[in-house]
Parts: structure tokens; C-alpha cells; sequence
């Protein structure tokens, strides 16, 4: 795998992918602390047919000022190793000043999908998301670029920006990686202290008991209401747990297709998102 680090080098390695007739690439954009949800995205693509690239990059603009930037895990050694031996052709590192050079200016804002939910807790966070992944699609150019559906509102605010700016990028949803007891594998997991961590798959089990009762005919307001108590005593605080439209994202007041749970609590200082279609 070809580790790079400055545009340039970028530049000429995609050159070389071009030349050497692998004309499909597919970027995964990831912060780094990977886990098996990250480097099955890399195997997805590769199993698609794709060459893969991976990028790792802790991108300062989707951090609020009290949120975890500084200590947010870094070790690209270990990344850089694992991404290898999942098959990534590609590794792009590149650097706060490269991504962020002086006199930048340019910041995509998404409206009403970056400012429900997540973004109604986190005001800011998917006008980062969206500007860096603009960038990163920019400078590498792939095909495709594949998601995890566990960030299901993320993924919805980057099609946006791919459909609304022409990108000529395909946006692909890998599915959720599960720890044996279900808690959706994530970056910030390892925050979880063991108290936390045993009490942490109670939101997916919340989730599943929610959508089989949607499914069963009970009426959502109160169902959503029971499901918030349970997690209430559960230990968590909840941010939010909402029955939306998969794709607007507005909230369902009954079961429709395409209707998705989605749901951020914190546990301690750490917040556990969670998804699932219903
Ligand atoms: O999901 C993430 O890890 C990040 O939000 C992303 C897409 C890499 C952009 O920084």
C-alpha cells in the first residue's frame, strides 16, 4: 500500500492508477482509531471491484469547542497497518494545513439536513463534514466512496452535496458492524469506561424492541416515549430517538416505507449513535 502525505504525491499516485488502466478507485474516508466497520468498507469495495483508497484525516471543522478533537485517538502507524491488510491500495494522510490552507474560504452548508437531529445537537458538525468531504473527493477523485451506516444522517447530508453539486462520485452504504452484543462499532467506544460499556448495548436492543413494535401496529408517539424511558433508566442521556423518513430525515408520526430509527445518547462523556431501518 502507497502511503501519501502531500498533494502532489497524491496526484501522482492517482495518475499512476489511471495509467496502469484501474479506472475504478473507491475512497474511504475515515479519522483513523480504525475498526472491522472501517476496513469493511474496504473490503466492500474491493469485493465491488474497486481499487481502494483510504483516507485519514481528524478533521478539525466537524469538532465543536467543547467536543474531543485534541483527544480524539491518533496512530496512523497502526491504521496505515491494518488498511494494508485489508487490501487499500492507497493511504492519504494529508495535513490540517493542506486540507485547511491559508486564505480558505469555502464552506458547504446543506440546508435543513445538517441542522436536525445530529446537527441540532452538534451545530456546525455536518458543515465540517460536508466541506472535508467535498475536499477529499476533490483531490482524490474516486468513483465511488463508501459510508457507514451507523453515520446514516452523514451519509444523507453527503449525497446532498454530491446530487445538488454534480459530483460524479457514486456514495455507497456499508452496513453497521456489530459487537457480539450489538453495540455498533465505533472510534469512540474505547471512551467507555467497563461500567458504561456493559450498559452500552442497551440502545441497540431499545432500538430493535422500538421497531418491532412499530411493526407490529403500536402507535409511534407513545412507543418512541416508552423507548425513551427505557434507555432513560437504562443510564443513558438521550439526545434523541426518532422515527424520520430514511432520506429527508423528517420525522414519521407512523410507520411508512423507508422509515428509519435513529438515535444519539451519551453514556458518561461519550456519545453512542445507533441506526436501523424499520
Ligand atoms: O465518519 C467519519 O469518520 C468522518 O465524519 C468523515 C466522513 C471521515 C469526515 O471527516
Amino acid at each position: 500500500m502507497q502511503i501519501v502525505r502531500h498533494l502532489h504525491d497524491l496526484r501522482a499516485a492517482r495518475a499512476a492508477l489511471a495509467e496502469g488502466g484501474r479506472a475504478s478507485l473507491a475512497l474511504v474516508p475515515t479519522m483513523g482509531a480504525l475498526h472491522e466497520g472501517h476496513l469493511s468498507l474496504v473490503r466492500a469495495a474491493r469485493a465491488a471491484g474497486h481499487v481502494v483508497a483510504a483516507s485519514i484525516f481528524v478533521n478539525p471543522t466537524q469538532f465543536g469547542p467543547n467536543e474531543d478533537f485534541t483527544r480524539y485517538p491518533r496512530d496512523p502507524a497502526r491504521d496505515c497497518a491494518l488498511l494494508a491488510d485489508a487490501g487499500c491500495a492507497l493511504a492519504w494522510l494529508p495535513e490540517v494545513a493542506t486540507m485547511y490552507p491559508p486564505g480558505d474560504a469555502t464552506m458547504i452548508d446543506v440546508a435543513g439536513l445538517s441542522t436536525v437531529l445530529e446537527g441540532a445537537v452538534r451545530p456546525g458538525h455536518y458543515r465540517g463534514v460536508a466541506t472535508v468531504v467535498a475536499k477529499l473527493l476533490g483531490q482524490v477523485g474516486p468513483n465511488a466512496a463508501w459510508f457507514g451506516e451507523k453515520d446514516w444522517q452523514q451519509v444523507q447530508v453527503i449525497r446532498r452535496v454530491a446530487s445538488d453539486l454534480f459530483l460524479p462520485v457514486e456514495i455507497v452504504v456499508g452496513p453497521t458492524l456489530r459487537e457480539a452484543d450489538g453495540l455498533a462499532m465505533s472510534s469512540r467506544n474505547r471512551y467507555l469506561d467497563a461500567a458504561e460499556r456493559a450498559r452500552a448495548p442497551l440502545l441497540h436492543r431499545v432500538l430493535l424492541r422500538t421497531r418491532d413494535e412499530l411493526r407490529a401496529g403500536a402507535p409511534v408517539g407513545a412507543t418512541l416515549a416508552a423507548s425513551r424511558q427505557t434507555l432513560a433508566a437504562g443510564g443513558f442521556v438521550l439526545d434523541y430517538l426518532e422515527l424520520v423518513d430514511e432520506t429527508s430525515l423528517a420525522p414519521l408520526a407512523a410507520l411508512d416505507s423507508g422509515a428509519r430509527l435513529l438515535a444519539a445518547a451519551r453514556l458518561g462523556t461519550t456519545r453512542l449513535l445507533d441506526t436501523i431501518g424499520v
